[in-house]
C-alpha cells in the first residue's frame, strides 16, 4: 500500500507560479508526487518550484508553458515525459479574468480569454491525455478549475464565464471516453478564492467581512481548500468519479 496518497505519480499542472495552481502544486508534493510546475511566469515559476524542492525534496521541476499555444504546451508534456518516465495527472488551472463591463469588452479581450481558459484547457488536456495513454496509464487523471461563473451570472464576467462554461462541457464530453483508456475527467469548480486573481477586491477588508458576512462557511476559500478537493480527485480513491463537477465555495451556491 501506498505510504502517501500520490507515492509515485507524476503530476503536470498549468498556472502553477502562484495562487491556486501553486497550492495544488505544494499539496501533491506534500502527498508524494512529482510536480511540473508550468507557467508564462518563468521567474516567479522557479522560485515557486524551488520552494518546494527545498520542503519536500527534489520532486519539483519548473517549465515555461503557455497554455493558449499548442506547441508550447506539446514541448513541456514531451519534456516531462522525459524527466519523470510518464504522467499520471494533468490540471487544467491557468487562467486569466479581466473583469471588463459587456458593453467595453473588446474583440481583442475576449480572444484571449477564450484562448487561455477554453483552447488552453484543450490543449493540455488533450496533449496530456494522448501522452498517458501512449505510457498505458491506469488512474489517470485529468482535473479542471472552472468557476462558478459557469452557475452564477455578473456583467463583467461575460468572457469569463463563456470559457469556463465550455470548459465544463468539454470536460463532461471528454469524460464519457477517457475512462475506457485509463483515465477520468472531473472539474473542480471554486466560489471567491482569496488569490491575486481578485486582489483588487479582496484585499479590501470590508468586501470580505461582508462576503463572510453572506456565505454559509464564514470565510474566503483560501488556495489550500481548493487543493485539498484536487489531492482527493487525483488519488485512487477518486476512481468511481468522474465527469463530475464539484463545488468548493463555502455554499455559495447550494445547488449547481
Ligand atoms: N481566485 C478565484 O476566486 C477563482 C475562483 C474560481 C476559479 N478560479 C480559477 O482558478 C484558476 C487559478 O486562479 P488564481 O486565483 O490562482 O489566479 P492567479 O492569477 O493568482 O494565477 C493564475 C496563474 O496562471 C498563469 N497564467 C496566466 N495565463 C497563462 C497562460 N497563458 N499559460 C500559462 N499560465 C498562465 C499566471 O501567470 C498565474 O501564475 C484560474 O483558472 C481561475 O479562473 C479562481
Amino acid at each position: 500500500m501506498n505510504s502517501t496518497p500520490l507515492d509515485k505519480k507524476t503530476a503536470f499542472i498549468t498556472g502553477a507560479a502562484r495562487g491556486i495552481g501553486y497550492a495544488i502544486a505544494h499539496r501533491f508534493a506534500e502527498e508524494g508526487a512529482n510536480v511540473v510546475l508550468t507557467d508564462v511566469n518563468d521567474e516567479l515559476n522557479e522560485q515557486s518550484a524551488e520552494r518546494i524542492n527545498k520542503e519536500f525534496g527534489q520532486r519539483a521541476l519548473a517549465l515555461h508553458c503557455d497554455v493558449a499555444n499548442r506547441s508550447s504546451v506539446d514541448a513541456a508534456i514531451a519534456r516531462t515525459i522525459d524527466e519523470f518516465g510518464g504522467l499520471n495527472i494533468v490540471v487544467c488551472n491557468a487562467g486569466i479574468c479581466p473583469f471588463v463591463n459587456f458593453l467595453e469588452l473588446d474583440n481583442t479581450t475576449w480572444q484571449r480569454t477564450i484562448d487561455v481558459i477554453l483552447t488552453g484547457s484543450f490543449n493540455v488536456s488533450q496533449a496530456g491525455a494522448r501522452a498517458m495513454i501512449a505510457k498505458g496509464v491506469t488512474q489517470g487523471r485529468i482535473i479542471f478549475i472552472t468557476s462558478g461563473s459557469t452557475i452564477q451570472a455578473s456583467g463583467t464576467q461575460v468572457d469569463y464565464a463563456a470559457a469556463k462554461s465550455g470548459v465544463r462541457m468539454m470536460m463532461a464530453s471528454m469524460s464519457t471516453m477517457l475512462p475506457k483508456l485509463g483515465i477520468t475527467a472531473n472539474a473542480i469548480s471554486p466560489g471567491v478564492v482569496h488569490t491575486e486573481m481578485g486582489a483588487f477586491h479582496w484585499d479590501v477588508p470590508e468586501h470580505r467581512a461582508e462576503f463572510a458576512r453572506t456565505n454559509p462557511v464564514p470565510r474566503l476559500a483560501s488556495p489550500a481548500d481548493i487543493a485539498n478537493a484536487a489531492v482527493f480527485l487525483a488519488s485512487d480513491a477518486s476512481e468511481y468519479i468522474n465527469g463530475a463537477s464539484i463545488r468548493v465555495d463555502g455554499g455559495l451556491m447550494p445547488i449547481g
